[in-house]
């Protein structure tokens, strides 16, 4: 008998052409909060469908040991039934569905006749609801809650299967301060009830607060697991990167020359509730060669500008004009914004960025096929010879350009979505939460392709919901608060403290 919970031992997983775990071993004591880091495609998801059986037993070498007895899982509910739950990196609630449904979803309460017992489902939905601290109404449908209660509301499913293991693949990825120390929180109230917890991050500081040991993994192998005591973001990136990371943030001397863009009043209303001004007059300018932050809490319509703004693909209702090296345009699709150079890379890539059936070759010339056009085809040649530079100067982890992106990690997806709108050769580039779900090592990559292309005269505009991030980079930055501009900074002087200020400055009401 041993105080583990659980021992992965000598676990191999390879795909075609990937080795994605060779020989990793995971020991996780009864009780803990265990977190897992590494670098983008380091194998750390891969693992964790290996532990819940997403991949079945007799797909991986190896042994796992749940509970001191030897297991081999077929499929998810296997796991399940003996109190292993994971929530996956990317979200898997119905939208359509009521918050209740989703909870009880293939896991139905009925009555006597076979019947759904509506009444019991949304009472203890509602149960459910309060032990994860969530106060919304059981019918109420996901797609009008957001990502943070989400989150949440796949907590309290997971309670509903009295989970023993609880996995967490990122999830703290989209959500805001206040969501995510919500979540670590219940993490550690869960901790208490005697639940242990399996935690994937790339956020350094919130492993430092909720995590009782580490367990680094690169290129598929543990190199070590750390101890609470002996945990710090140094010696975890050393880990991860194999090697010491001395900046966060590469050296950048702006040249900054002529105004590229210039935005004026513009406004933009909710898709749904037309009578919901989400973007208010807002007024900003990026010059060439030039890096500028717009930053702003969850809410507060940076999204929503960029949308609006990149062929008016936030609904119908916008006003404002736009000026492109001081001559108006009009950009009324995303065809019409792209040909006047602007570009704007999602923060969602799942569902705007990328087309997961599709290859990584494809999705980087995706929105610049005229250019790889020869006799009214696209050059194949030119397109494989692109896409491969592109996958060595981001170094994008996959065998070749033929895989589909759906098969890549999620920061290494990020880094094709990033290089599709680099490779459309843009005057203004816009880049929602460019480093979200991204490694350290990787972040610094991205920012230096965001300093050479401001070096190549380009405009920038970032928009990051992380403060450090967003003054380590940035030359000029903006605050946004309940879709108004409420300050404009230099860098230099945009103090957090500032720029906090600026950021809860509510409307004069
Ligand atoms: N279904 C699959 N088919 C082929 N290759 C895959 C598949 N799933 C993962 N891989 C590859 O296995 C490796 C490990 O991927 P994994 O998703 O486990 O990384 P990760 O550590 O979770 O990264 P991230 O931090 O980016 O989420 C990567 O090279 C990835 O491309
Ligand atoms: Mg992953």
């Amino acid at each position: 008998m041993t105080t583990d919970i659980l021992e992965m031992r000598g676990i191999t997983k390879t795909f075609p052409g990937v080795k994605a775990l060779a020989n990793v071993n995971l020991s996780v004591a009864r009780g803990e909060v265990h977190a897992i880091c590494g670098e983008n495609g380091a194998g750390k998801s891969t693992l964790m469908k290996v532990l819940s059986g997403v991949y079945p037993h007799g797909t991986y070498n190896g042994d796992i040991v749940f509970e001191n007895e030897t297991v081999e899982f077929k499929d998810l509910t296997d796991s399940e039934a003996k109190g292993i739950v994971i929530i996956h990196q990317e979200l898997a609630l119905s939208p359509y569905l009521s918050i209740a449904e989703n909870i009880f979803l293939n896991n139905e309460l009925r009555g006597r006749g076979g019947l759904i017992d509506w009444n019991k489902t949304n009472f203890e939905a509602s149960k459910l609801l309060a032990r994860v601290g969530l106060r919304e109404n059981p019918t109420t449908k996901i797609m009008d809650i957001g990502v943070g209660k989400q989150q949440l509301v796949e907590i309290a499913k997971a309670l509903s299967k009295e989970v023993k293991l609880l996995i967490l693949d990122e999830p703290t990825a989209a959500l805001n301060d206040e969501d995510s120390d919500h979540l670590l929180n219940l993490i550690l109230h869960l901790k208490g009830q005697g639940i242990t917890s399996i935690i994937i991050s790339h956020k350094l500081n919130e492993i430092k607060k909720v995590a009782d040991s580490v367990t680094v993994i690169r290129d598929g192998k543990t190199i070590e697991t750390i101890a609470k005591t002996d945990v710090t973001e140094d010696r975890i990136i050393k880990d991860m990167v194999g090697r010491d990371l001395e900046h966060r943030y590469p050296d950048h001397t702006p040249h900054i020359g002529e105004e590229l863009l210039r935005v004026e009043d513009w406004t933009a209303h909710h898709p749904q509730d037309t009578s919901r001004v989400v973007v208010d007059k807002v007024n900003l300018n990026v010059r060439a060669g030039e890096i500028v932050g717009i930053a702003g809490l969850m809410g507060a319509g940076r999204t929503e500008f960029a949308m609006s703004l990149f062929g008016q693909s936030y609904g119908s209702k916008i006003s404002g004009r736009v000026f492109l090296r001081g001559n108006e345009i009009r950009t009324r699709t995303v065809a019409e914004a792209i040909q006047h150079g602007i570009a704007y890379a999602t923060e969602d890539r799942k569902t705007y960025g990328l087309n997961l059936i599709e290859d990584i070759k494809r999705n980087i010339s995706m929105a610049s096929l005229k250019k790889l056009e020869k006799y009214g085809l696209v050059h194949d040649n030119e397109e494989y010879k692109v896409a491969n530079e592109y996958r060595t100067s981001m170094n994008i982890k996959a065998p070749n350009v033929l895989v589909k992106t759906g098969k890549l990690s999620g920061g290494n997806q990020q880094k094709v979505v990033l290089s599709k709108w680099i490779y459309s050769d843009p005057d203004v580039l816009i880049l929602d939460e460019p480093t979200r779900g991204i490694d350290v090592g990787a972040k610094y990559e991205i920012y230096s392709i965001i300093n050479r292309l401001a070096a190549q005269g380009k405009g920038i505009i970032v928009i990051s919901s992380e403060l450090p991030e967003l003054l380590g980079i940035s030359d000029r930055v903006y605050a946004l608060s309940e879709g108004r501009i409420t300050g404009e900074l230099p860098v230099a002087e945009a103090t957090p403290e500032a720029m906090l200020k600026l950021m809860t400055m509510e409307k004069p009401r």
